[in-house]
């Protein structure tokens, strides 16, 4: 690979790839890469608002010394499946309520041991509580109105003081009448007042129009 940037994610071109954890297996129909003896799988901007990120430019990677992610809204396990590569040591509790989609994540947890999906509704973090403890990451990707106080409401159940976050945020499924920008902002003034500090916010268009991925941390 051309470019290491972080810890498990690498550059080439414009592609950007995680190390397969399961050599010689595709998750979702990306291009495998293989060089000097490693198998690299590419992270599609398009289907995957963690690449989205990067690729627009964010700069704070989230995911330093994180060994334990909680993640909301998990779908078919496309951006989970990266972070298993990315967290080999790791576990990574993925909630998803669609049984479809929760069916693709219990395959997906069967070739890869540090995924664990939950069948739950996030609006209730009480009951997947007790299965995912204490974690050093809350990443987010639902598409509902309360977007903001489900993250808060999983971020007191389950963060860790001073944890790292990623919210993304789809500002089209909170209000259709308001500009996206304004409801950046009142997500940001909502996780502000809960004592989060937001380090930074990423517009991830021309990926996911409406979408802004927001990094943070939480309080202490
Ligand atoms: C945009 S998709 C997730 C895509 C996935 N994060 C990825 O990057 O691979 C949003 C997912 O959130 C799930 N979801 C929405 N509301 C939910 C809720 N209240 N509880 C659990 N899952 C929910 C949907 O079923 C859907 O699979």
């Amino acid at each position: 690979m051309d470019l290491f940037l972080e810890p498990g994610l690498y550059r080439r071109g414009s592609g950007l790839y995680t190390v397969n954890l399961r050599p010689g297996e595709k998750v979702y129909g990306e291009d495998l890469v293989s060089d000097g003896g490693t198998e690299y799988r590419r992270i599609d901007p398009w289907r995957s608002k963690l690449g989205a990120y990067v690729v627009q430019g964010g700069r704070l990677w989230p995911f330093e010394r994180v060994r334990s992610v909680l993640y909301l809204g998990g779908g078919h396990g496309t951006t989970a499946s990266h972070l298993s590569d990315l967290l080999p040591r790791g576990s990574i509790h993925v909630v998803e309520k669609s049984p479809r989609a929760f069916g693709a994540l219990l395959a997906l947890s069967e070739r890869r041991e540090n995924l664990f999906p939950i069948m739950a509704d996030v609006q209730l973090p009480e009951r997947y509580r007790a299965d995912c403890g204490e974690v050093d990451h809350l990443y987010q990707d639902v598409s509902q109105r309360g977007q903001v106080e489900i993250y808060l409401e999983n971020l007191r159940s389950a963060l860790k003081p001073h944890g790292t976050g990623l919210l993304m945020l789809k500002t089209r499924s909170v209000t259709q009448t308001e500009t996206p920008r304004a409801v950046l902002k009142q997500a940001s003034r909502d996780l502000t007042q809960e004592g989060c500090e937001i380090l930074e916010t990423v517009d991830l268009a021309p990926f996911s129009r409406g979408h802004f991925a927001l990094v943070l941390r939480a309080p202490g």
